[in-house]
């Protein structure tokens, strides 16, 4: 593992997450940055504790809920001891569609967990709506996240 990795890390229904994954991952090396994605589903508590870069990419999905892939992974990391994410620099990107009521609820968990177990924010969370594909706010933000974790 160098020591310039990063791991980033999806939860999708549809892909559009993943997508979003791959194009951080696309651009991680122009900050000296060494990507590793991965499915929600594959991911333990121990890789995002060992990782000192996370970011986050997640969907929102039902009223408010986590799409299926990320529900186990969310209530492990709900259930890992205080303090167990110390070392873990993260931001999250949300997805989601402000046409409900729970807007970006999942992507407002993950935020709300991982700093609760002592990560830290190295970007303001992200939350996109449907047209996030329209203008470069998405891809300005991905970029400036890496450059973030890049310095670290
Ligand atoms: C059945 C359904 C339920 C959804 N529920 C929510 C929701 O509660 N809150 C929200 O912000 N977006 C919700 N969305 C919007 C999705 O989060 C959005 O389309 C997102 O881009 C999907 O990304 P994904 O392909 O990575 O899953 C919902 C979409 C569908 C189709």
């Amino acid at each position: 593992m160098s020591d310039k990795e990063i791991l980033i890390i999806f939860g999708t229904e549809t892909g559009n997450s993943e997508a979003l994954a791959d194009d951080a991952k696309s651009l991680a090396g122009d900050y000296g940055l060494d990507a590793k994605i991965m499915d929600m589903d594959d991911v333990s508590v121990e890789d995002i504790s060992n990782s000192k870069r996370l970011l986050i990419c997640c969907s929102t999905w039902g009223e408010g809920d986590q799409p299926t892939n990320a529900e186990d992974l969310y209530e492990d990391v709900c259930e890992a001891d205080e303090g167990s994410m110390d070392n873990v620099n993260f931001a999250v990107l949300a997805l989601g569609d402000t046409a409900y009521e729970f807007f970006c609820e999942s992507g407002k968990q993950w935020d709300t967990i991982i700093e609760q177990k002592g990560g830290k924010r190295v970007n303001d969370r992200i939350d996109c709506d449907v047209d996030y594909d329209d203008d470069d706010e998405c891809e300005n933000w991905i970029k400036s996240t890496l450059e973030k974790l890049g310095n670290i």
